[in-house]
């Protein structure tokens, strides 16, 4: 029974993910190599539970519990050093993602299962630098961690039989919906999900209609809870851009392509929530919703 995890990057997911393994009993390391961002992580994960406590989800003492459970490191050697499962939540990029498994596979335990919250990247390409292969699997939680019920297991190419049982097993333990899908780019819900966003976005940029009718389309007429640009914001416009161009190179089709206005947004630094501003601005805060002044009519 895995007791021991270790969580790799304490930005918008890591956090979450540690608040999650905390919440329900396992002892947390969660690593980041910026310091600041592992004291903003505490402060979230501290209020995130502040209003689980205030929706009696939970009561004072397990939420204690939950934040005596996590210890926070910025040394990633010495952050795996214990763990029986790692999962690592550090920015979507190939490269940064493979130095870090490299480094894991030198410094976990033997047995230790390593798995990736990667939106998109191959975990067959990822397992491929390790020599545990057999040991590497996703384990793609949705943003934001303590609320989103889903899962999706991705099994790459060598991933084994047993290890893929241990995590869905785990994520039911974390009363969340384990999903198995197989290691192909996006596996299945950035696959669908992205081309939904981009397609939002050229709507916008070929002026079919503004930020504000397009999110209501979709979501009084589709039942979507949030607007496709609205989630972009809090996904990320660079997670987004990043996960198109692994897209459209893992499947050389052009469909794929991100939406001029989005590469041009993400190159002017404006993120989404993370920069307070994207389609929306968030200067305020995030729960009233305001047209950043760019696409204001
Ligand atoms: N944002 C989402 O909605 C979402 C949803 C599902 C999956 N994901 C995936 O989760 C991962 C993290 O995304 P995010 O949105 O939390 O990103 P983020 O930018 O909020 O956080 C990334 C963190 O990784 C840290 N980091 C960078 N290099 C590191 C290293 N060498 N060692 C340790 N930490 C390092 C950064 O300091 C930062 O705190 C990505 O793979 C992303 O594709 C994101």
């Amino acid at each position: 029974m895995i007791q021991t995890v270790s969580v790799i990057g304490a930005g918008t997911m890591g956090n979450g993910i540690a608040h999650v393994f905390a919440q329900h009993g396992f002892s947390v390391t969660l690593v980041d190599v910026n310091p600041v961002q592992l004291s903003r992580a505490m402060d979230t994960i501290g209020k995130n539970l502040d209003r689980q406590e205030a929706k009696g989800l939970i009561d004072a003492a397990q939420k204690a519990a939950a934040l005596a459970n996590i210890q926070t490191v910025s040394n990633l050697n010495e952050g795996v050093a214990k763990a029986e499962l790692v999962v690592e939540a550090a920015t979507e990029n190939i490269d940064l993602k493979l130095d870090i498994f490299r480094q894991m596979d030198q410094a976990a335990p033997k047995g230790c299962i390593l798995a990736s919250n990667t939106s998109s990247i191959s975990i067959t390409r990822i397992a491929a630098v390790t020599k545990r292969p057999d040991l590497v699997i996703g384990m793609h939680f949705m943003n934001p961690v303590p609320v989103m019920k889903l899962v999706e297991i991705i099994n790459g190419y060598a991933t084994q039989k047993e290890v893929s049982e241990k995590i869905v097993a785990l994520s039911r333990q974390l009363g969340k919906v384990p999903c198995e899908v197989n290691d192909y780019p996006g596996f299945i819900a950035n696959r669908i999900l992205m081309p939904m966003i981009n397609e939002a976005i050229y709507s916008l940029y070929e002026g079919v209609a503004g930020v504000e009718e397009i999110d209501t389309v979709m979501k009084l007429g589709m039942a979507h809870p949030m607007g496709p640009l609205q989630l972009a914001d809090f996904i990320g416009l660079d997670v987004c851009h990043s996960i198109l161009k692994v897209l459209q190179e893992g499947f050389g089709n052009p469909k794929y392509a991100p939406c001029p206005l989005l590469t041009n947004m993400v190159l002017a630094g404006k993120l989404g929530v993370k920069s307070e501003e994207g389609f929306y601005t968030y200067a305020h805060g995030s729960k009233e919703l305001m047209v950043s002044s760019s696409f204001k009519k």
